[in-house]
């Protein structure tokens, strides 16, 4: 690809911040396809050009403990009556944070940690065998690369990742997951799935519907899990693991080891998610903060790096009937603040637009 043709491509900011240095050292980059990792294990002791960030947008000092927890929500008792009590905290963490953790959720604690050691010794087996899942196809099942928006973003992020999408098929074909992590991820999208159908019941009742009422939209499909792999990083303050964004996604359900460094914007700071053992951290995405007409807020989050490593973390997106292409809108019981949309034109939309831009923005109606 050369210059030109990417500077089409690219959303303009993000265009004017190639110059042609740049873009040879994401080439080599993308062409050693060993990413971070790579990086790490050919012993680097500084942070290279493409991951460091301007000043203003590095993770400084994190605000965290007294008032300003994530709220966490114990599940237990989901049918008896604590569900008032559940759906209660569900829809005011999901007004105030739009995050929230989740334990006693149901799914047992050996099957997370299978499921985070699988993906690390996904990342941590030779080279050569990741290699052969190297791919940017949208259309492929399971593949593996490091920074998704590598050609996009004004900084590449320190971290790899392996993708399994089952947008085009409801069905993983088994074969198509590395050995590795075969079982353990088979295991852990199965019982996330049963997660996920409990929590968009409790999300439709916080919201005053009925309780099947976003399952029946089918905002429990299009299901995406992101492998992340974030290696120890040497000069952490230069650049992030992740850079700030909002998901989109109705839902994300992210399991986090105990490192930690995922950080969610509230009240204008960025607030540590702290590790909680056993538990799950979930978040609202876009689309959900679409159909509740800003009820339910997508809130900016982002990973700091660190000298520590490597952190694994495993996020499971459910962003709705795409394949149909059905249409979303948001909910009757209110004066409606965005334009209807499918999948397919939200995804568009929210990796087209400029980069200062939230995706919301695009989908927004005028104000009255
Ligand atoms: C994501 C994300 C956070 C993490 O994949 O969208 O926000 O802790 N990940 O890896
Ligand atoms: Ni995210």
């Amino acid at each position: 690809m050369n210059l030109s043709s990417l500077k089409e491509f690219l959303p303009t900011p993000a265009a004017a911040a190639v110059d042609s240095g740049r873009l040879a050292e994401l080439q080599a980059f993308e062409k050693s396809k060993a990413g971070v990792k790579g990086l790490v294990d050919s012993g680097i002791q500084t942070v290279p050009r493409i991951f460091i960030r301007p000043p203003e947008d590095r993770a400084g000092d994190p605000i965290q403990g007294g008032d300003w927890e994530v709220p966490v929500i114990d599940l237990t008792g989901i049918e008896s009556d604590r569900r008032r009590k559940i759906v209660s905290d569900v829809g005011e963490a999901s007004r105030e944070w739009g995050f929230f953790q989740v334990v006693n959720h149901g799914i047992p604690a050996e099957v997370l940690e299978l499921m985070l050691g699988g993906v690390r010794e996904f990342h941590e087996q030779e080279t050569e065998k990741k290699t052969a899942l190297h791919s940017r196809d949208m259309m492929q099942q399971v593949k593996y690369s490091s920074n998704i928006d590598l050609y996009r973003s004004r900084a590449a992020n320190w971290r790899d990742t392996l993708t399994v999408s089952l947008t085009m098929s409801d069905q993983i074909q088994p074969h198509l997951l590395p050995q590795v992590c075969r079982d353990s991820t088979l295991d852990y999208i199965d019982h996330v799935k049963k997660l996920a159908d409990i929590l968009f019941e409790l999300l439709s009742e916080a919201l005053g519907l009925e309780r099947g009422h976003l399952g029946a939209l089918g905002c429990n499909q299009g299901r995406v899990v992101l492998c992340h792999y974030y290696p120890p990083c040497p000069e952490p303050e230069f650049t992030l693991g992740t850079s700030s964004h909002t998901d989109p996604s109705f839902l994300t359900i992210l399991l986090q080891d105990q490192l930690g460094g995922l950080q969610v914007l509230h009240d204008k700071k960025y607030i540590n998610v702290q590790p909680v053992s056993g538990s799950l951290v979930v978040n609202i995405g876009d689309m959900l903060q679409i159909i509740s007409n800003d009820e339910f807020i997508s809130a900016d989050h982002r990973v700091i790096a660190n000298k520590i490593g490597p952190r694994i973390s495993v996020a499971s997106f459910f962003s709705g009937e795409s394949r149909s292409g059905k249409i979303y809108a948001p909910l009757p019981n209110k004066q409606p603040r965005y334009k209807e949309f499918t999948v397919r034109d939200y995804i568009i939309k929210f990796t087209q637009r400029p980069i200062e831009k939230s995706g919301l923005d695009e989908f927004r109606l005028p104000e009255e």
